[in-house]
């Protein structure tokens, strides 16, 4: 995809004065607001960067809610569809903090439908067992924590924010996971086989989730001195293997890394070689589930076109019983079709300013 996802109407001019504030904000490990005034690159990074999570977060939905219809029990079927609803939600408080930086939801949906912006690769692979659910929540969800635990910390408040409660929400999703699989492992020989099959399959693809080595990351160090990123990649996967390594323990399960070691000079976990030419594969459109992935995408995008059209006109319909612009001729609320039609006229209009004043 190009650079940007898109324009963001709000090109803000050299202002040295406005640079001046923006630097002491970040200086002082505050947050940059709506209001303020920010660079136009920093502008743009975080609407690529917050819509591509957003993205993931809505494509995120597809591998997993592939199972609900055949989990192995009523209450594996609640837990699985209460997560896929909590990324749907993650997506939606994503879209919003996108939007504060003055791009519009249908460009964001248009640029992920059309398969012109990216979302994250792990979500290119197929589910074809239940442990699958158990590797994703574990590995995939895990990971994320591991990436998202220090943007609760960024320097963009709307996106900060949102990752607070995400994060909550992640924290439960992998604990399902690591619960799924403890079961499997523990089951007959032919379900810890299947757990074992999961893990050596989600293993390699949960790595690459922190993007690129740090040597081929150049836009990181900007993130980073602009305090939207804390950690580099690599800082942030040796992380995410050294608490992979007891919990695989715990799972009686193994890693599929054989040169997986701990350095003891450089205090971290160094992990075997990554197959970067799959990454880059994947990101291209061409891994394994690209293609249905984004077929899925449009058509559920399909499917929701009454609900949108619904909500616009119940909008519109609120707007002109507010005596807003389309308001009816005598400047009054014409009929609302949540109020009773003997409801008299200036009544309503006596509620309605209550209730504006109350706000
Ligand atoms: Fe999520
Ligand atoms: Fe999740």
């Amino acid at each position: 995809m190009s650079s940007t996802q898109g324009g963001t109407g709000q090109e803000a001019a050299v202002d040295p004065e406005g640079q001046a504030a923006f630097d002491a904000i970040i200086d002082a490990d505050g947050r940059i607001e709506p209001r303020d005034w920010m660079p136009d690159a920093y502008r743009r990074t975080l609407v690529r960067q917050i819509s591509q999570h957003a993205h993931s977060e809505i494509i995120g939905m597809q591998p997993e809610a592939n199972w609900i219809t055949r989990a192995p029990s009523l209450r594996r079927k609640a837990i699985l569809m209460a997560k896929v609803q909590d990324e749907a939600g993650h997506g939606l408080y994503l879209y919003s903090a996108a939007q504060t930086l003055g791009t519009s939801r249908d460009t964001m949906l248009n640029q992920l439908n059309t398969g012109k912006a990216r979302y994250s690769s792990i979500f290119n692979y197929p589910t074809p067992t239940w442990a699958d659910v158990g590797a994703i929540g574990w590995l995939v969800d895990g990971a994320a924590i591991c990436n998202q635990v220090p943007l609760c910390r960024a320097s963009y408040g709307p996106y900060a924010r949102a990752m607070i409660r995400i994060c909550k929400e992640e924290s439960f999703h992998q604990r399902q996971g690591f619960e799924i699989l403890l079961t499997l492992a523990r089951g007959t020989g032919e379900q810890r086989a299947m757990a074992q099959d999961a893990v050596d399959r989600w293993y390699w693809p949960s790595l690459m989730m922190f993007g690129p080595p740090d040597g081929d990351s150049p836009n990181s160090a900007r993130s980073m001195a602009w305090k939207i990123k804390r950690f580099s990649n690599d800082d942030l996967r040796a992380r995410f293997v050294g608490m992979l390594v007891p919990q695989a323990e715990a799972l009686g399960l193994s890693l599929p890394d054989p040169d997986l070691r701990y350095d003891d000079a450089a205090g971290r976990w160094i992990t075997g070689e990554i197959d970067w030419t799959e990454f880059q594969e994947v990101l291209a459109g061409r891994g394994p589930m690209n293609a249905e992935r984004l077929r899925r995408r449009n058509e559920a995008h399909d499917d929701g076109a009454w609900v949108r059209e619904a909500a616009a006109e119940y909008a519109r319909k609120q707007a002109m019983s507010d005596g807003g612009p389309g308001a009816g001729p005598h400047g009054g609320a014409p009929a609302r079709t949540d109020a009773p039609a003997t409801e008299p006229r200036a009544q309503r209009a006596v509620v309605g300013q209550e209730g504006e004043a109350a706000a």
